[in-house]
């Protein structure tokens, strides 16, 4: 049976009704890590693998919500006091609070979801959830609200309900992923573009270390804090930088001894990293897949050695694709665990997984886990 099948006999055993389906997206990110809470570009898009969702709305004041991967049932009120513990219906919650904030009408309902994404791999498994969500509210209850703003319901969840003080990237790339394109998001500015992604002759392939870091958030929060006061510093001297991604390499070698050392490390990655999603897109739209991955690799030095996101694990996967001979590989989203994204010859494949298993493996003592990932739709109804 599969994940839709379930659900929906699942729910009417529970709740003796049908109700309607929704869906939305994990998210790969080709390029563009740490730059959206900087005001700079990222270039995600939505994967297939993602979070189906049936709803129904219930009459009462009440959310009934159940879990089909954790089996586990959860009832909440709407009122901010009615939090639950459980932190996957946290995300619920919030969003149902984040809508309501904007003026949304939304009252109980009955609903039952489950997924394929996995879990602290990096893919965005949370901004599906919340994507889905906000978007089926949105329909359900006719509240006209616009997409972006959908995202943010999504990343305002994040902030005021999960601890994560994110950017905006991944309930983005989950409520405007389109099949077969990635998207440059200018995270200042919110203008975006889809790209069409067709490496022909190359696959994207993500090999999981299955590593999860405990602590993650609070050490994401920690970069966010280091970018946000260098930014301060190189403002005193020039008053038009909004967010980091708006100085110059200079501007922060000016500051460079009134900050920490670890905050001129952190922005110093920013400021190349904004630079080098445009440089990817100009290469992308060449057919110069070469660049791309050289500039990944960039990006993995960057996230490794300057913004320290990487781990063992993840540098010993990225060395490991240099000597397959692999086009581009670097450490994908947050860090800190989860996934490396590798751009790989079609004739090599088979040669860098086999070589990623077994020697992982022997390093490591488990084996990493392999995803084959195709660009799809981000939020809908089914
Ligand atoms: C996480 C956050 C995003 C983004 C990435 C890093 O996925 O949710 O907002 O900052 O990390 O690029």
């Amino acid at each position: 049976m599969d994940m839709k099948e379930r659900i929906c006999e699942k729910f009417r055993s529970l709740f003796g009704t049908d109700g309607e389906l929704f869906a939305s997206a994990g998210r790969i990110n080709l390029i563009g890590e740490h730059t959206d809470y900087n005001g700079g570009y990222v270039f995600p898009g939505a994967i297939d693998k993602g979070i189906i969702a049936e709803i129904k709305v219930n009459g009462t004041g009440k959310v009934r919500a159940y879990s089909l991967d954790y089996d586990e049932y959860v009832e909440f009120g709407l009122e901010e006091k009615d939090k639950p513990s459980q932190s996957w219906a946290c995300y619920i919650f919030g969003v149902c609070r984040e809508t309501a904030k904007r003026g949304g009408k939304v009252e109980g309902f009955d609903t039952m979801f489950a997924g394929d994404v996995p879990l602290g791999a990096g893919l965005s498994s949370s901004a599906a959830l919340e994507s889905t969500y906000a978007f089926a509210l949105n329909t359900l209850f006719d509240n006209g609200i616009d997409k972006f703003e959908l995202a943010k319901i999504g990343q305002s969840t994040e902030h005021n309900y999960c601890g994560v003080n994110c950017g905006i990237m991944d309930q983005f790339a989950s409520v405007f992923g389109k099949k077969g394109a990635l998207i440059r998001l200018n995270c200042k500015t919110l203008e975006y573009k889809y790209f069409p992604f067709d490496p022909v002759g190359y696959k994207l392939v993500l090999v999981d270390s299955c590593v999860k870091h405990e602590l993650a958030s609070s050490a994401y929060n920690k970069r966010r804090a280091s970018c946000e006061n260098a930014a301060a510093a190189i403002r005193r001297n020039h008053p038009e930088v909004e967010f980091l991604s708006d100085a110059k390499r200079v501007w922060l070698e000016e500051v460079r001894s009134e900050i920490p050392e670890e905050d001129f490390l952190r922005a110093k990655y920013v400021i190349g990293e904004v630079q080098r999603v445009l440089d990817v897109c100009d290469a992308l739209e060449r057919g110069d897949y070469e660049t791309v991955g050289e500039m990944m690799y960039q990006t993995h030095f960057g996230l490794s050695r300057l913004y320290e996101v990487s781990c063992e694990e993840l540098d010993f996967l990225n060395r490991l694709a240099r000597k397959c001979d692999v086009t581009g590989s670097r450490v994908m989203g947050g860090g800190f665990g989860g996934c490396t994204i590798n751009l790989v010859k079609e004739e090599l494949y088979d040669d860098f997984i086999g070589q990623a298993k077994e020697k992982f493996t022997a390093k490591f003592g488990h084996e990493p886990k392999i995803y084959d990932v195709v660009i799809s739709d981000g939020a809908r109804r089914l």
